[in-house]
């Protein structure tokens, strides 16, 4: 059976290869989007890739995985660090939620130390740019795999 992960990206993620390379690196979200297709497969995970820069539509999309994902993976870039409204989303959705970051966001200003996705995700994966993705689809796999086992 194929279980299927939302991949939830927030603002400005959209810009990722010409958007600060030197912190973000060179792949685009397009690239990372395939290399998730592409790593999901074998793991016995479909993914569904989304993109907003607006707040609401994260919160609607969230609100709508209800039934649909059985995980969500999430960078909610600056969002991160400001948004209640997509914590409590995300307290709200009964698919655990996995934390992605391509920075390592506790090497950076100490206003990105603080995470409100954090506080609803079972874990958080950060500092290896688009690998961060893969190595959250990677945890996903393990962890649905064993709570469908338990
Ligand atoms: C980010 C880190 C955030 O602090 C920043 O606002 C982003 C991207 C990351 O993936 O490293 O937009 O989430």
């Amino acid at each position: 059976m194929t279980l299927s992960v939302l991949v939830l990206n927030g603002p400005n993620l959209n810009m990722l290869g010409r958007r600060e390379p030197e912190v973000y690196g060179g792949q685009t979200l397009a690239d990372i989007e395939a290399a998730c297709v592409q790593r999901a497969a074998p793991l016995g995970l479909s993914v569904e890739f989304r993109q907003s820069n607006s707040e609401g539509e994260m919160i609607d999309w969230i609100q709508q995985s209800r039934g649909n994902h059985a995980a969500l993976i999430v960078n909610a870039g600056a969002y991160t660090h400001t948004s209640v409204a997509l914590l409590d989303a995300l307290l709200a959705c009964q698919a655990p939620v996995i934390e992605v970051h391509l920075s390592n966001i506790f090497q950076r200003e100490s206003f990105r130390h603080e995470s409100y996705v954090s506080k609803a995700a079972r874990g958080m994966i950060c500092g290896f740019g688009g690998l961060s993705y893969e190595l959250a689809l990677e945890a996903a796999a393990r962890m649905l795999g064993i709570e469908q086992q338990g």
